[in-house]
């Protein structure tokens, strides 16, 4: 439902669209972005769902109905914004919103038709190890994409987090949930992939400074991990240590993760998928010479934050306002 707006929001100097308004990382971004004064659309294919996701913030953003996979309604989203952000997710690819369409071709798209208004800044949300020549479909469209979005936007910022965490999300809640529930937990492969998770409102923080003018060096390419890097084993025994129990570990082979989420992904909401598990076989660390959270002036919050949260939440019940 689009709100009535005030003649001075339609300064085009202060209007941010984001695509993906609405998802984990997006309403972060809208939130902070609103925070710093900014006009905010937050644009996804169901605007009803914004009333929703900020109900419990004074100042509300703009919903605006698009499908980044369709130009027209790419085109009256952008329309005179100052910047773009792209925070659309695709994790399972379902008849046509397949990887390659989603998050090359429509990421292109998007840039292009940003930079074909004279917008200023065009923000893509990408992630850790993005690789054109991977063996992995979802890997390689996020690093395709990259590419899409730099040769239609020169200048664009390429943002890479690391697996982000939040009270609401989908990482370290089932890690939470599964260690007080199985008395066995199984590892990815032997549990020795290295992960650095990020908060999610620390990113969102930092692409909030990228379009407020902030940048290091004239750097267009951020790498955003948390500050802690573990093996996932590691990562499992800090969780249980901090929930004040004990995980038993036990290995299991990377094929056998891939045979059990091919099925899962035939279920309406997968609990798993292929490309997670590819996700999982290499490391998500941030590069040591890529600018990142310290180069925007932001000190990373670590996951005892998160996990506090979490408990909390498990006590109330509530889950519908952006930290
Ligand atoms: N979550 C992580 O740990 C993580 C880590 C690294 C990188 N990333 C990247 O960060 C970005 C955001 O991820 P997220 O976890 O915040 O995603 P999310 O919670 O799944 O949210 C995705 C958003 O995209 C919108 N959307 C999906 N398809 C769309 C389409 N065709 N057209 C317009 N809007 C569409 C959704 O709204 P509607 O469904 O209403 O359209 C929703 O607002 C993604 O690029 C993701 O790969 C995430």
């Amino acid at each position: 439902m689009a709100r009535q707006m005030d003649p001075d929001d339609l300064n085009p100097e202060r209007i941010v669209t984001v695509f993906g308004g609405t998802g984990f990382l997006g309403r972060r971004i809208v939130k902070r972005l609103l925070e710093r004064g900014f006009t905010v659309r937050a644009a996804s294919r169901h605007p009803a769902r914004v009333a929703l996701v900020f109900s419990s913030i004074r100042r509300m953003p703009e919903a605006v109905e698009a499908d980044i996979t369709d130009a027209s309604s790419i085109r009256s989203a952008i329309t005179g914004s100052r910047a773009v952000v792209n925070a659309v997710s695709l994790y399972v690819e379902q008849g046509v919103q397949t990887f390659e369409r989603v998050h090359v071709k429509a990421a292109g798209d998007l840039a292009a038709a940003s930079h074909d208004r004279a917008i200023d800044q065009f923000v893509q949300i990408s992630g850790i190890g993005s690789d054109p020549q991977s063996d992995s479909n979802y890997i390689r469209a996020r690093g395709r994409g990259e590419g899409a979005v730099e040769s239609a936007f020169p200048g664009a910022f390429i943002v890479r987090p690391a697996v982000m965490t939040g009270p609401d999300d989908a990482f370290l809640t089932t890690i939470v949930r599964l260690i007080r529930l199985l008395p066995v937990y199984p590892l990815f492969g032997d549990g020795g992939t290295r992960l650095q998770p990020v908060y999610v409102a620390d990113v969102a923080e930092a692409v909030s400074r990228l379009i407020d003018g902030r940048s290091h060096k004239g750097s267009s390419i951020f790498e955003f991990g948390g500050p802690r890097i573990y093996t996932y084993k590691e990562l499992l025994r800090e969780i249980a240590r901090q929930l004040d129990t004990h995980v038993k570990l036990m290995p299991v082979p990377f094929a056998v993760w891939n045979a059990l989420a091919g099925v899962a992904e035939l279920l309406p909401a997968a609990p798993i998928t292929r490309n997670q598990i590819d996700l999982m076989r290499q490391d998500n660390v941030a590069a040591i010479d890529a600018p990142g959270l310290k180069e925007l002036d932001i000190e990373p919050r670590g996951i005892d934050e998160v996990i506090r949260a979490i408990e909390q939440r498990r006590g109330v019940g509530s889950r519908s306002s952006p930290p």
